[in-house]
């Protein structure tokens, strides 16, 4: 080969280096400067800005909830729980039309740091409704209090308490808290257990659970959890 030719080739070559290195170096570029260094606040204030809005609108800027509209507290709830949450929305074993979309918007590290924000914000005191707990004397007395606090042993369901904690005020990672949650989301947690929409618990239990219940029991046992006052803050166990 001549050596015009040689160089040709070279030159060929060099070419396809310095456009491969070019095509790295914007393969490699941060995403375009929306969110790569927003903290928990300011998404759950202001979204991501790639189709995560922003949080506060539903769940409030106190991370308390709405209990008209069934929008679910976050505020205080353990940190790992709440991202099992959202990388279940994420990756659908938790249907919500709402949610799910929300979700997948969001990346990895933003899951992590919403979790922990929300985690950290105080409890979202309610108005105190009852300091003590009175036991029913019968079922028909109160059913909803009767599942909460004695459950139903011929359906193999324990009371709510054994593991939400008194009051339902919740217990760790693994059993969130259910007082003065609204009634509505309850409810229809409840109703995914048994239709199968919500299928992210590990060992299954609530799936059990909420099968053994009639739609009576699920309308009464929300209402009952729904009017217990949020724990007072510091009462996280
Ligand atoms: C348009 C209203 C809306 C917005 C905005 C919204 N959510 Fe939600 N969120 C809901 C509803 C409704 C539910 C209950 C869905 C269900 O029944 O599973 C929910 C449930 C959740 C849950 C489950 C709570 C639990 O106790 O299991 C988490 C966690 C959550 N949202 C986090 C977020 C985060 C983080 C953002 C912001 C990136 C956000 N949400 C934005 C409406 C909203
Ligand atoms: C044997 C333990 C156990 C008992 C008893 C129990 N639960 Fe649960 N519950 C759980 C666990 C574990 C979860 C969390 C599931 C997950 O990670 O998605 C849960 C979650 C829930 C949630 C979802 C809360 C949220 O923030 O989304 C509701 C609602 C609920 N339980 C209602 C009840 C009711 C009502 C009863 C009584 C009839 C009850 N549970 C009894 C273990 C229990």
């Amino acid at each position: 080969m001549s050596q015009a030719g040689y160089r040709f080739i070279f030159h060929r070559m060099l070419f396809n280096v310095i456009f491969l290195l070019m095509l790295a170096t914007v393969l490699a570029a941060p995403a375009p400067a929306t969110a790569a260094d927003m903290d928990g606040a300011t998404i759950a204030s202001q979204g991501n800005g790639r189709g995560a809005a922003a949080c506060a609108t539903c769940h409030g800027t106190d991370g308390g909830g709405q209990q008209a509209a069934g929008f679910p507290r976050l505020a205080g709830l353990n940190a790992a729980y709440l991202r099992h949450q959202l990388e279940s929305y994420a990756n659908g074993t938790r249907d919500n039309v709402i949610m799910n979309p929300m979700a997948a918007s969001l990346d990895e590290r933003e899951r992590r740091i919403l979790a922990d924000y929300y985690s950290t914000l105080p409890f979202a005191v309610l108005p105190e409704k009852s300091a003590s707990i009175s036991f029913p004397e019968s079922e028909q007395d109160d059913p909803g209090a009767w599942l909460a606090l004695r459950g139903r042993w011929e359906k193999q369901v324990p009371a709510c308490v054994q593991c939400h904690g008194p009051r339902g005020i919740g217990v760790g990672e693994h059993f969130p808290p259910l007082a003065g949650q609204p009634a509505k989301y309850i409810a229809d947690q409840l109703q995914a257990w048994q239709s199968g929409a919500r299928r992210n618990d590990p060992l299954g239990l609530m799936k059990h659970i909420a099968d053994a219940l009639s739609n009576d029991d699920i309308q009464a046992v929300s209402a009952w959890f729904a009017a217990q006052s949020a724990p007072i803050e510091g009462a996280n166990p």
